[in-house]
């Protein structure tokens, strides 16, 4: 099963919209198979946003990541990756659709409420650098 790695950013945590958030996905019908509150160090931001090292605004990045609680989530199901993006909108938030995430939510791209992997690889990359494979579950023996 296709599993993707959604993180609602600090800005999101702290305007209380995991609960909306997480009810989106549920709601759509995909399957939380592991989530946890947690502060992200310097060091893993820096990890995590590695492909936009050389950009401007990376400090940025990684200054507001680490500046709050994050709710870090696998969400799995069918083609999740490329709906959990159509759900969230466009990264822009004055871009994104009404009823997306950032759309609904959003205004400024820095501070764009959920953070949501791009491909299969930045998913399977982003899942292992979050998560230990023991703090994940399985919905095997319920299908
Ligand atoms: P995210 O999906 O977490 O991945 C990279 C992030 O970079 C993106 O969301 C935006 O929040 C952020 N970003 C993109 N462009 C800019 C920008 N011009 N200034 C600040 N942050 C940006």
């Amino acid at each position: 099963m296709e599993k993707t790695f959604l993180m609602v950013k600090p800005d999101g945590v702290q305007r209380n919209l995991i609960g909306e958030i997480v009810s989106r996905f549920e709601k759509k019908g995909f399957r939380l198979a592991g989530a946890k509150l947690m502060q992200v160090s310097n060091e893993l931001a820096e990890e995590h946003y590695g492909e936009h090292k050389e950009r401007p605004f990376f400090g940025e990045l990684v200054e507001f990541i680490t500046s709050g609680p994050v709710f870090a989530m696998v969400w799995e199901g069918e083609n999740v990756i490329s709906t959990a993006r159509n759900m969230m909108g466009k990264t822009n938030p004055s871009e994104a659709a009404p009823s997306t995430i950032r759309g609904d939510y959003g205004v400024t791209v820095g501070k764009n409420i959920i953070h949501g992997s791009d491909s299969p690889e930045s998913a399977e990359r982003e899942i292992n650098l979050f998560f230990d494979e023991k703090e994940l579950v399985s919905y095997e023996k319920v299908d």
